[in-house]
């Protein structure tokens, strides 16, 4: 069974209560659920943190043994130097995915530091992107 991962970098665990109308009002744990639920064939984890060194900590952990990361960097997407050169230093494949359409809002969010390393990207389809992303790797 294919070991995948979802890491969520800050402000995610506040889904559904966040800024609705970017985020949706749905909570991510009730996402996560149905997912699990939807995808039994994967062994399935999360991870969240708001803070940068523990994301970091979880790729270096994960990243030579499980088959893909999903990751949502949010914020530190934009600035994470940290975050992108831990992608390039793992051999686990990372699939970058956002929520919104990033390059739809401010330029600030048009750069990536994780863009460069992952092997896709997929933006802008709500929670859906993270389904997207998984079923990469059916
Ligand atoms: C986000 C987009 C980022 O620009 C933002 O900082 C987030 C969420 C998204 O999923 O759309 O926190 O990664």
């Amino acid at each position: 069974m294919k070991k995948i991962i979802i890491i969520n970098g800050p402000n995610l665990n506040l889904l559904g209560k966040r800024e609705p109308g970017i985020y949706g009002a749905q909570s991510f744990e009730d996402f996560y659920t149905d997912l699990k639920t939807k995808y039994e064939g994967f062994e399935l984890s999360y991870f969240q943190s708001n803070i940068e060194g523990e994301l970091i900590d979880k790729i270096q952990e994960v990243g030579f043994s499980f088959d893909g990361i999903i990751l949502n960097a949010a914020a530190y997407t934009h600035t994470s130097v940290g975050i992108g050169d831990a992608i390039k230093a793992i051999e686990t494949p990372v699939i970058e995915v956002h929520i919104s359409n990033t390059f739809a809002r401010e330029e600030f969010r048009h750069q990536s530091y994780i863009s460069p390393n992952a092997k896709g990207v997929i933006l802008g389809f709500g929670l859906q992107s993270y389904e997207l992303a998984l079923q990469s790797f059916l």
